[in-house]
């Protein structure tokens, strides 16, 4: 085996290769330590194993994969979260949804708990921080893979929350329950879209970013949701959906289509309108068997 480098040498070596921010992340995670001692010690030893497990991410880097899989986490509203291969690495521009979920939530002021579903939770993030940031709710959240729902589950121990996980396409889980509040991230990249191949997204689930119709617009599953949701919403209750950077106005007429009022979209921190939703009105007794 060739001479194994000093810490201080092996990152500067690796960050010629994947830059010295992710060199140093991978480090870390490798070494268990600090970017203080990285600084103050640069002279310390690594053993074999740990040149050769960081010679072997620094390749992996190099190719693309993303550093939260390599690390297994990423921090998503100030919280740290498991991650792998079989969920979406959270994106900032969730934290949206997030953040008009919890004040709608909080203004729920009836005798009983507000109760939130949210629709395909991958790593958990949505749920946990609304169980978080939402004492009083109950969350649930579901999603068709088994594989995501282990790791939101790990996750919502991690931060000792309660929230139920339920395995299945979109609302079919829920069975008769209704919801106050329903929220969904699903996947909304047009199939073929090239940007599906760019910036690490062939690392991430397929299934989690696109709908998979081919030669279609994208907005396949939000369709199903948007269909499905008001069934399982109480009068009154909001339906919010993340959705791409130029799909609000098509998903404001399928809301409006929909029966939802008060429908409006909300922009993400870079001015893009990445959150639309609406309220369920109140329906006649009587008129719910129909809507289902
Ligand atoms: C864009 S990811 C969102 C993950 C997480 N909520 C977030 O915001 O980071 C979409 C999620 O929807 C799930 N999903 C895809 N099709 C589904 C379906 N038919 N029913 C339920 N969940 C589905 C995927 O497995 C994936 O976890």
């Amino acid at each position: 085996m060739d001479e194994i480098p000093l810490m201080g040498e092996a990152w500067r070596r690796a960050a010629r290769r994947v830059g010295r921010r992710d060199a140093r992340l991978l480090l870390e995670h490798v070494c268990g330590c600090a970017h203080a001692d990285l600084i103050a010690h640069p002279e310390r030893a690594m053993s074999g194993d740990q040149a050769s497990r960081f010679a072997g991410l620094v390749e992996r880097r190099a190719a693309g994969e993303p550093l939260a899989y390599l690390v297994g986490s990423a921090w998503f509203c100030g919280l740290e979260f498991a991650v792998g291969p079989a969920v979406l690495i959270p994106r900032p521009e969730t934290e949206l949804i997030v953040d008009l979920a919890v004040e709608r939530a909080r203004a729920m002021d009836g005798p009983g708990r507000p109760r939130i579903v949210d629709l395909g939770a991958g790593s958990g993030v949505v749920a946990v921080l609304l169980a978080r940031r939402c004492p009083r709710a109950e969350v649930t959240a579901t999603d068709v893979s088994a594989a995501a729902l282990d790791v939101a589950r790990a996750n919502a121990a991690r931060h000792g929350v309660a929230v139920r996980f339920l395995e299945g396409d979109w609302c079919a889980p829920l069975g008769d329950d209704r919801f106050d509040l329903i929220v969904s991230n699903p996947p909304y990249v047009a199939d073929g879209d090239p940007h599906l191949a760019l910036d690490g997204l062939p690392f991430e689930p397929r299934g989690a970013l696109s709908d998979g119709v081919a030669g279609g617009d994208g907005l396949g599953c939000i369709r199903r949701v948007v269909a499905a949701a008001a069934w399982h919403l109480e009068a009154e209750g909001w339906l919010l959906l993340e959705h791409g950077y130029d799909q609000a106005l098509e998903v404001r007429k399928l809301l409006g289509q929909a029966g939802f009022r008060e429908v409006a979209s909300w922009r993400d921190e870079a001015g893009i309108e990445r959150v639309s939703g609406g309220r369920r009105p109140a329906m006649p007794a009587g008129m719910d068997a129909q809507a289902r």
